[in-house]
């Protein structure tokens, strides 16, 4: 299964987001529009909420993998059901039972995904894997774009692809932080699938170029 891209759109020219959604759907490599929905409390920025990933929701047909980084997700996550809503995905720190927050999202008929900032451990993750239909590996603190990749990522990609393996599970493997085209293939070589990309992408000099590059990387590099 080739890995895809999710566009976080966090640092994007919200001016213009409707020709960015054209370029992007595009290029069969997308998968996702990644909405970084940040609430001031659970990360120290504030983003956007639901009306904004409801009106961009008319604006384009590709899936949206929604990024909670809030506290009380299961509060709010049904304020994020729309036509494109595929992931809604929770942060573990921001819950007090991972299980429940899951099954809650999967209630509403999205699947749901389980974040994991760079402090907590995989294991964090262990006993809600076989109802995650993602878990994200954050590869920087949460909270902004354009932060520097932290390099011990992979390994943690690296165990859950050997869990979910173990286990014959099948929840997609998220990465999400300054990846660019320095490090994706350490991602993809790790077993990524949704590879989350910002700034390194839509405030690159040629988004279309990058675009087309993270393509050769992901057809050529495909872990075994
Ligand atoms: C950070 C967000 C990421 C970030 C990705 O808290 O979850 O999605 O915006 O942007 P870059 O690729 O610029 O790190
Ligand atoms: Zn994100």
């Amino acid at each position: 299964m080739k890995a895809k891209i999710g566009t976080s759109i966090l640092t994007a020219d919200f001016a213009n987001l409707g020709a960015a959604f054209k370029m992007l759907e595009r290029h069969p490599v997308i998968g996702y529009i990644h909405m970084d929905v940040m609430d001031g409390h659970f990360v120290p920025n504030i983003s956007y909420g639901a009306p904004v990933v409801k009106s961009l929701a008319a604006a384009t047909g590709l899936a949206f993998d929604v990024h909670l980084m809030i506290a009380e997700p299961e509060r709010y996550a049904k304020d994020y059901l729309t036509p494109n809503t595929e992931f809604i995905v929770f942060h573990a720190e921001a819950v007090d039972d991972i299980n429940r927050a899951a099954n809650y999202i999967k209630s509403l008929g999205v699947k749901c995904g389980a974040a994991i900032s760079p402090d907590t451990p995989v294991c964090a993750l262990a006993d809600a894997l076989d109802i995650l239909d993602q878990a994200l590996v954050m590869s920087v603190y949460p909270g902004f774009g354009g932060q520097s990749f932290i390099t011990t990522s992979p390994e943690k990609i690296i165990e859950l692809y050997r869990l979910r393996r173990e286990r014959g599970l099948s929840f997609k493997i998220g990465v999400d932080g300054g990846i660019n085209r320095a490090n994706i293939s350490d991602v993809i070589a790790a077993g990524a699938d949704i590879i989350t990309v910002g700034s390194a992408l839509l405030s690159a000099e040629d988004p279309e170029a990058e675009l087309i590059a993270y393509t050769e990387i992901i057809e050529g590099g495909e872990k075994a």
